[in-house]
Parts: C-alpha cells; sequence; structure tokens
C-alpha cells in the first residue's frame, strides 16, 4: 500500500468534518495529540480481530453497545459503570442462550462526534453551525457555543482515556468476576419481568460453577475477568489521524485510539477520505450500511476495505429499517455470497427506525426494533448465512427514551426521564428483552 499515508485521506472529499476558523489551531492540536500515547495496543486490536472472524463463521457472538453519543459531561463513574453492567447481564443471557462467546464492545471511550445532516442550524432567524458532538462543539445555541473549536479533541483524548482506564480496572478486577454477579446489579431494577429471568439464568449458572468447581477442586481463574473493547465512529478525520500509530510490534499502521472503528452510513461514499483512511489500518473495521447502498457499491467498498480477505477485518452493520430489511438485505447478502467475501454480519435495528413523535420528541418504536432484530435473523437463515452480531444504542440510567417493550412505555411517558441530545437509547428492560430475544432465536431449530 505504497501510496497511502495516515494524511492521504487530505487529497480526498471529506464529508461531515467541522469547518475551522483556525486552521493554524487544528494542526497544533493534531499534531499535539500525535504524541500522546495510544489509549490501546495493537495486539488487543489483533485479538479482537481474531475474536470478530469466528464470530463472522458463527462461533461466537458480538455484542456492540453504548450511548448515540457520549457526552463529556457522563465521564464519571457511575454511567460508565452502568452501561457496563448492562452489557455484561445481556453477555450472559446471550452466552448461556447461545451457547457461544460473547465479544463485548462498547460505544464508548472516544464516540463524541457525530454526523449531521446540515452544516448549519437556523431558530427564529439566526443560522449558527450544527451540534456535531462534544468533541466538535457545545448544544446551547449560541454563538459562543456552536463555534467548532479543536481543543475539544484534546477534551475528547483525555476523557476516553479516563473512560478507557476505568473500564479497563473494572473488567479486570473483581468486578466482571462470574462468581458475583451481584456487582452488576442496577438499583433502579426492582420488578422488572426481564431481571427475574435473568436473575433464574444466574441461579442456575452459579449452581453450575459451584458444581465444576467442588468436583474439580479448582477455581478457574479466568472467570474472574473480562475481555472489553471500544469502539466509536471514526467520523473527524483529523482526531483519527493523529490517533494512527506504527505498531511496535511489526509492519502495518492501527488506529489506537479505539480497538474497533466504524464507517458511518453517511461517510462511505466509495471515493470519499473515509475510505481512503480506512483502507489504510490494520484494525477490524465495521461499515454501516443503510438502504441506499447498492449490491455495487457494497461489493466496491468490500474489495477496497478488505483486498485480503482477512477474516475478522470487515463487519457490515445493517441497518435498514423495520420496513426496508426485507427488500434491502437479500440483494447485498447475495452479492457478498458471490464474490466469496468474509464478513461478519451484524445488525443494528436502531438507526433505520428513528421516528419524531406529534411533540417532535425523536423516539423509536420497540416493536420496530424487535421486527428488524427477527427479519434479520431469518432473512440470514433463508440465505444460508449467519448473524455473527448486534449493534444497540442502550444505557445503563433508567431513561424514556424509546416506546414499548415489556414496561410498556407510551409517548407520553417519553418526557418523564428523556437524557439523550442524540437518538434515543433502549433503557435496561428493553436492552435485555433483546437480549433474550436472541438468545431464544439461537435455540431455534433450523
Ligand atoms: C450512529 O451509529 O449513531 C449513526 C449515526 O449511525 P448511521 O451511520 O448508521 O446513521
Ligand atoms: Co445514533
Amino acid at each position: 500500500m505504497s501510496d497511502w499515508t495516515p494524511s492521504s485521506w487530505n487529497n480526498k472529499t471529506a464529508a461531515q468534518q467541522p469547518r475551522y476558523n483556525d486552521r493554524g489551531l487544528l494542526d497544533a492540536v493534531v499534531s499535539e495529540l500525535s504524541e500522546r500515547p495510544p489509549l490501546v495496543t495493537s495486539w488487543e486490536v489483533e485479538r479482537l480481530k481474531s475474536q470478530l472472524a469466528l464470530a463472522a463463521g458463527g462461533k461466537a457472538f458480538l455484542l456492540q453497545g453504548g450511548d448515540c453519543s457520549e457526552s463529556f459531561q457522563a465521564c464519571r463513574a457511575d454511567p460508565i459503570a452502568k452501561k457496563l453492567k448492562v452489557l455484561l447481564q445481556m453477555s450472559l443471557v446471550l452466552v448461556y442462550g447461545m451457547n457461544k462467546p460473547v465479544i463485548r464492545v462498547g460505544r464508548i471511550a472516544g464516540q463524541y462526534a457525530k454526523p449531521r445532516s446540515s452544516d448549519t442550524e437556523t431558530r427564529d432567524g439566526v443560522t449558527l453551525p450544527s451540534y456535531r458532538g462534544d468533541c466538535v462543539n457545545r448544544i446551547p445555541f449560541t454563538a459562543e457555543d456552536r463555534e467548532n473549536r479543536p481543543e475539544l479533541l484534546v477534551e475528547a483524548y483525555s476523557r476516553s482515556a479516563q473512560t478507557l482506564n476505568y473500564l479497563r480496572a473494572l473488567a479486570e478486577g473483581g468486578f466482571a468476576d462470574i462468581h458475583h454477579p451481584e456487582n452488576w446489579e442496577l438499583d433502579f431494577v426492582t420488578q422488572s419481568k426481564k431481571s427475574q429471568q435473568y436473575h433464574q439464568i444466574v441461579g442456575g449458572i452459579s449452581d453450575s460453577l459451584r458444581f465444576i468447581e467442588t468436583i474439580g477442586g479448582v477455581t478457574n481463574g479466568d472467570l474472574s475477568r473480562v475481555d472489553f473493547y471500544t469502539s466509536h465512529e471514526a467520523l473527524l478525520l483529523p482526531y483519527e489521524q493523529s490517533m494512527t500509530r506504527q505498531s511496535i510490534s511489526g509492519s502495518g499502521w492501527y488506529n489506537l485510539g479505539t480497538h474497533y472503528p466504524w464507517i458511518g452510513d453517511r461517510t462511505r461514499a466509495h471515493d470519499g477520505a473515509h475510505i481512503e483512511y480506512f483502507r489504510g489500518i490494520e484494525n477490524p473495521i465495521g461499515l454501516k450500511v443503510g438502504p441506499t447502498a447498492s449490491p455495487k457499491d457494497l461489493i466496491d467498498l468490500i474489495e477496497t476495505l478488505n483486498p485480503d480477505r482477512q477474516p475478522g477485518r470487515l463487519t457490515l452493520i445493517c441497518r435498514f429499517g423495520a420496513q426496508k430489511i426485507q427488500a434491502c438485505l437479500p440483494p447485498l447478502i447475495e452479492a457478498v455470497q458471490k464474490v466469496k467475501h468474509p464478513v461478519l454480519w451484524s445488525v443494528d435495528p436502531m438507526h433505520g427506525n428513528t421516528i419524531t413523535t406529534d411533540h417532535g420528541i425523536k423516539t423509536r418504536h420497540f416493536d420496530q426494533i424487535l421486527s428488524e432484530v427477527r427479519d434479520s435473523f431469518l432473512v440470514h437463515q433463508q440465505h444460508d448465512t449467519i448473524v455473527g452480531g448486534i449493534h444497540l444504542e442502550l444505557t445503563g440510567n433508567d431513561v424514556t427514551e424509546c416506546i414499548g417493550g415489556a414496561g410498556g412505555l407510551q409517548p407520553t411517558d417519553l418526557a418523564r426521564a428523556y437524557e439523550s441530545k442524540v437518538d434515543p437509547r433502549l433503557n435496561y428492560e428493553q436492552a435485555m428483552e433483546i437480549a433474550f430475544l436472541i438468545a431464544g432465536q439461537a435455540r431455534k431449530p433450523n
């Protein structure tokens, strides 16, 4: 790849980049960040890639989830631990139901930039830059807050590092120990049916562990920790460039700001800057695939992003919407089958199902989300291919952002605890319901 460098994307058109008034300051920030320690290592990145290769072949399952967009303000112990708790509980249900390892990946520790439909926003005749995430500008509608500021990239790096530091400590230490699932309890969950169902599984697992350890006379030390990986949409290319480093161990360039960057549905133009950047890094990568992707678009992208056909390198994160998946997914599966490329098929049942209520609140119908997950399993079963993962927007906070689910949330409940500044997330009960659905699907005979 002699014509690629971490900055060669500059020769292409980069969609969704903020306009900075002070280009000199942006260059200074990128150069400063390039000197900072990386957040992850190439060994971790390669380990994840080999686990994703297993998921592509149906021997593991990818669980990827977190906020639509992290906020700087949420870089606190409590929300971080709660998010990990939900993902650990979901993964336990999935492991138990699917009988295979679960790869846990957060949309976390760097998910600070958002694509927007317009560069600017107008209110009462006043036009200002759109809010593009906490690493670009601030939400309040004033000229000062909405100014795109390069120094926020340094703040994003610091908050990512703090978040990851805490996640690592929790994943490595006693917190994640399967012998102590009580550590993962969420205090606001009391009467939830899903929580009761979950506790039955926990009880069964604890009994089995006790039995194995009694009969074998040993404690399996490996069960006291879990692997936990980070991911974010690699949208702001100057930042991603600054995190791109040559591996210490061998050849090749890695994005060491996250384990698993993905390309958004709006920035996947084949001749665009994002594809140029992504083709040169060694990380496993995700590609969001929406209804506008034709079979030809997809095959061109796959050939460019994974010319060596490395298993685990490329995940297709499909997000068509419940109404469109039956029409959109089959031709794409057939095109990929024809060229025999090893891809991991994942389903994002969130981004094709966003609606706005009569009161102007962005929400998602839980039935639509479930329906897209179910249809994804059905269509893949019909093609003899595998759904190897799920991609969700969720939180461990007790929010009311999506309608429906076992708690029966109504549109009138949305105002009660709506925290997201961007897309609506699943709450605990809704997230667990999806985990149980997938666990159940996996047990269905073919
Ligand atoms: C997202 O994942 O938050 C997002 C913007 O998704 P997409 O690129 O699929 O629209
Ligand atoms: Co989103």
